[in-house]
């Protein structure tokens, strides 16, 4: 995530720039900072933590002048720290950028920079840009930033400025979201149309590829190639709270809305182009030998990560062949665990603090452990106490009822799965290169079922009265089961509970009547037969049943009331599209009952309590 903005006009550039800043906070909050162009310097202040510690920095160092740019950092490269916040700066200072997004190259550029000289002073894939503007200026900051487009990969909204030419800002976009503001005499860059509303409604968005030149009196756009393109201005019609969830009733929907943006960031960088291998080499610090030596892996997490968890028992035994617990954390604290020497313990939670988890963290440690943390939060108490660790790069999520946390631990734990096979041995070069194309088509898939959204609404409407919901499935379709009961639980507060598709007859059939919904997925190809003859022993008691499953498959139409297309997945990959519709459907529930879905009654985002 991170959060941009850029000003040029006759305003005070600071009011400007921290206020936008301050609507951007919800994309990240871990350090801030800002860069103006004042009596021919650039002057940079940052401070790590909320944007409050930078306007304190502020008070003691006033800035102005008629340009600045200004950040606030997610931290995916580099813990939160004052040297890793942006703006970043090249040797001779005369340069400032802010990015959001991953500089995937940035390794082997900061080895060829260091090469040629160049002093770094962060620990970011950010700094690189920096050096390599200083590196290719040729006097046009326009052609230089070309060039340097075509030296970077990865994603990026990149915004540039430069003493040598005081009355011009650069924004560049490729993949990562970036707008411009369009004011009488001043211009507006930002990530987000609320940072600039207060001052205009009109805008241009850049589209994936463009660049903008930013004056105080015009505005040009490019292709990344150089090529001037021309944009319509997009008038902007939200209110500024509805702007601040991108014009989605609630941060619940805009976060069901990222999931193909989150799944693709947390795959960046960590397959190799060729699709032959899981690359974590950078983030864990493994040796083979200590990969072949695991001989079993407790997972330990609490609610929607303990689901997730469950899901990745079942690919790492199949993938890997080691021995998965997955465990409630405030059940495996305090019963002892058996732990051999080459246990590996990982640990999963979106916030990072929550406070059993932590405690099994740090029991874990205590027992001399190697902990792996998969964390959604640099920074957080996970990400700073385990031994390794895999950050999810899902952005900050807003919304209690936790979804692209979700989707984005289950692509960590497939990646960490297929990279247990590989290390070990045990994957073939083509079974690798089928899964990993797999995972590389998600983003694409999880799009495409999103289209599911008004068919769910209005089965959701139909049934906003129900009393008891029962989801069922087999293999991961049962833990899939598991988080669909959770998150419509959680905020419809309409009774749910998850059922193994095949347990259902030892008890729970007694609940089965006329019109009990029944929500049936069927995404595992070698189990549908075993499910199709449980959908109809519900059907046999007269339950409605909404049937989850593959596109093409006919078959189940005629045996349920109602289906739900997936696109087609490997059925290994599918939780992360099947869980979708599931979030949408508890979604639209809410909605229907009139709940407070982004703030459930009862319940906290973070739980930092026993
Ligand atoms: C709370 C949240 C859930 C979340 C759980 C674990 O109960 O409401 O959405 O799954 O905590 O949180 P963590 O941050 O550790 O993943």
């Amino acid at each position: 995530m991170c959060g941009i903005v850029g000003y040029i006009g006759n305003r005070n550039v600071k009011d400007v720039v921290i206020g936008g800043l301050a609507k951007l906070e919800y994309r990240g909050y871990d350090s801030a900072g800002i860069a103006t162009l004042d009596n021919d310097k650039v002057t940079v202040v940052k401070s790590v933590g909320r944007l409050t510690n930078l306007e304190k920095k502020l008070e003691a160092n006033p800035v102005s002048g008629h340009l600045g740019i200004g950040h606030t950092r997610w931290a995916t490269h580099g813990r939160p720290s004052d040297e890793n916040a942006h703006p970043h700066q090249d040797c001779s200072g005369r340069f400032a950028i802010i990015h959001n997004g991953i500089i995937e190259n940035y390794l082997s550029l900061r080895e060829e920079l260091q090469a040629k000289g160049h002093q770094f002073r962060s620990e970011t894939d950010t700094e690189v840009v920096a050096h390599l503007i200083e590196e290719l200026y040729n006097g046009d900051l326009l052609s230089t930033m070309v060039a340097v487009g075509k030296r970077i990969t990865g994603a990026y909204a990149l915004v540039v400025m430069t003493k040598d030419e005081p009355d011009t800002i650069i924004a560049m976009r490729k993949a990562s979201p970036l707008i411009v503001g369009l004011g009488e005499g001043e211009n507006f860059i930002a990530s987000d149309i609320p940072a600039v509303l207060e001052y205009t409604r009109k805008v241009y968005v850049l589209d994936d590829g463009e660049m903008a030149v930013v004056r105080k009196d015009s505005v040009e756009c490019y292709t990344l190639a150089g090529e001037p393109v021309t944009k319509e201005v997009l008038n902007v019609t939200w209110d500024a709270v509805a702007a601040e969830r991108g014009g989605y009733a609630h941060f619940m929907l805009k976060e069901i809305h990222e999931q193909p943006k989150a799944i693709r960031d947390t795959l960046t960088g960590r397959i190799a182009s060729d699709l032959s291998r899981v690359v974590l080499d950078e983030e864990v610090n493994w040796s083979r030998d200590f990969v072949k030596a695991i001989d079993r892996i407790h997972i330990v997490a609490c609610g929607t990560s303990w689901h997730a968890g469950l899901v990745g028992k079942s690919v790492i035994e199949k993938l890997a062949r080691i021995p998965v617990d997955v465990e409630i954390a405030s059940e495996y604290r305090y019963r002892d665990p058996i732990q051999t020497d080459n246990t590996l313990i990982i640990v999963i939670s979106q916030s990072g603090e929550t406070a059993d988890t932590l405690a099994a963290l740090r029991d874990a440690k205590a027992r001399g452990r190697r902990v792996l943390g998969i964390t959604n939060v640099v920074g957080s108490s996970v990400a700073r106490e385990a031994d390794d660790v895999l950050i999810t790069r899902a952005g900050p999520e807003i919304a209690v009822a936790s979804t692209k946390a979700y989707t984005t631990q289950l692509v960590v734990l497939y990646l960490l799965a297929v990279y247990f096979g590989q290390e070990r041995g045990l994957l073939g070069e083509d079974q690798v290169r089928d899964i990993l194309a797999g995972l590389h088509d998600l983003p694409q898939a999880a799009e495409e079922v999103l289209d599911a959204a008004p068919q769910l609404e209005k089965f959701a409407e139909e049934w906003k009265d129900a009393h008891d919901t029962f989801f069922i499935g087999r293999g991961v379709d049962y833990f899939l089961s598991m988080e669909g009961a959770l998150k419509l639980k959680e905020i419809s507060y309409i009774h749910a509970e998850a059922y193994a598709a095949g347990e259902l007859k030892h008890g729970t059939l007694a609940l089965i009547t006329d019109g009990v919904p029944v929500i049936a997925l069927v995404t595992q190809t070698d189990l549908y037969e075993k499910t199709l003859s449980n959908i109809k022993e519900v059907k046999a008691r007269d339950a409605f049943v909404l049937g989850v499953t593959f596109v093409g498959d006919e078959a189940l139409r005629k045996s349920v009331d109602e289906v739900i297309y997936l696109p087609r997945t490997m059925p290994l990959l599918s939780p992360i599209v099947t869980v979708i519709p599931l979030q949408l459907l508890a979604y639209y529930a809410a909605v229907a009952r009139g709940n407070d879905v982004d703030k459930p009654r009862n319940l906290a985002k973070s739980v930092t309590v026993e």
